[in-house]
């Protein structure tokens, strides 16, 4: 068997994210020790509490880390106690300058209905038992990244902000999504707002180009305001979407809900380097310290990235697993209990996937993720 020597740099950041991120580091040194991997961990700040303890959201010291490691994954970043800040000094700043520096220009967020969860998506039954996609979102350019200011007789009057897109940066995200589709039901939906942006009309002239090259995959367009009330009305229409970096961070967070929480979905963004996986979800201020925030969605994400960075298929498929055992087993955070069930907190959901990875129950079968 091959045995990896890796480097992972955790960034922690905000609110929930040290919790969340301590809790799916443990499982990454229960895989390395299961399965005789070196991984090397190495804590770095980012976000408010690189604010707080360098004066900067992304420090160099984090940065160099990053650069050099072979994988990173991150918690989640932002806090009420940031919020007065300018945008280009606050915790999200330092996020977005570490996904342009280590160029991750896709990042994949699949979002599906875990069987072992039974009925909790907030549409009907017979509306939400196909909903399995994988969101391409650009992550690179786009809105997030274009030109902005403040401008007006007197300053902050007048405030824009700029959505550009090249035939460049587009034509290497719809790659990622066509060869995705190959690998799952061969189905993309790209969704832009080409009946009125300039860089959506070129978003989808480009989408139409790369998919010459890929005949065995089914594409279609969606304006963006059809897609978010497709995605209620029949879910199951959707295998790959395809979208830009603002429409992505939107549909996604819808999307996680038919899945019945955001604490459920993990993502992995990936580049030239080292690819960065985080949870979708954000540092969620009010839970944090309490002990009832839901660890799975960064426990996928290092599922993510030991399949994605590491190429370890069976070690990722051994976590993503045992998260449904455990939930197949009745275990359930405050976010995806319903009501009158009883939860358990984020130390003991963390605890009992622990436990299952060391001691495999009998109803191994029938939970597969991502298969
Ligand atoms: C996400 C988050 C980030 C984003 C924020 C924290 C900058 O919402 O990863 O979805 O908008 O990309
Ligand atoms: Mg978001």
């Amino acid at each position: 068997m091959n045995k990896l020597e890796k480097t992972v740099v955790l960034l922690p950041g905000d609110g929930i994210g040290p919790e969340v991120t301590h809790a799916a580091a443990q499982v990454l040194v229960d895989c390395a020790h299961e399965f005789g991997h070196n991984f090397h961990l190495i804590e770095q700040p980012i976000g408010g509490a690189a604010i707080d303890s360098a004066g900067t959201p992304l420090p160099k010291s984090t940065l160099d880390a990053c650069l050099s490691a072979d994988a990173v994954l991150l918690g989640a970043v932002g806090g009420t106690k940031w919020d007065q800040l300018p945008v280009g000094r606050r915790p999200e700043s330092g996020l977005l300058k570490l996904r342009e520096r280590l160029g991750v220009y896709v990042n994949l967020r699949p979002v599906k209905l875990r069987p072992a969860l039974g009925n909790i998506s907030p549409l009907r039954p017979e509306r939400s038992s196909h909903v399995d996609m994988e969101i391409v979102r650009e992550l690179a350019g786009g809105i997030y990244f274009g030109k902005r200011g403040l401008y007006g007789e007197q300053a902050g009057e007048t405030a824009f902000d700029t959505e550009a897109y090249s035939a460049g940066e587009i034509e290497r995200v719809a790659k990622v999504a066509f060869e995705r589709a190959m690998g799952r039901r061969k189905h993309v939906a790209s969704i832009d707002k080409a009946n009125v942006l300039e860089s959506s009309q070129l978003w989808r002239r480009t989408v139409n180009r790369t998919a010459a090259a890929y005949p065995g995959v089914e594409l279609r367009h969606l304006y963006v305001d059809n897609a978010a009330m497709q995605l209620v009305l029949d879910p199951g229409q959707f295998d790959v979407i395809l979208t830009s970096n603002m429409f992505g961070d939107i549909l996604s967070d819808e999307a996680a809900a038919l899945a019945g929480s955001i604490g459920l979905i993990p993502s992995a963004s990936l580049g030239p380097g080292p690819g960065l996986y985080e949870p979708i979800h954000g540092s969620a201020p009010q839970l944090a310290g309490k002990d009832s925030a839901n660890p799975i969605g960064t426990i996928l994400s290092a599922a993510m990235l030991l399949r994605e960075s590491f190429g370890l298929s069976r070690e990722a498929a051994w976590v993503e697993e045992a998260v449904d055992r455990v939930l197949a087993a009745g275990r359930r955070t405050p976010d995806i209990a319903m009501p009158g069930e009883t939860s358990i907190g984020l130390e003991a959901m963390s605890a009992a996937i622990r436990h299952e990875l060391a001691h495999p129950s009998q109803h191994a079968e029938g939970y597969g993720w991502g298969v």
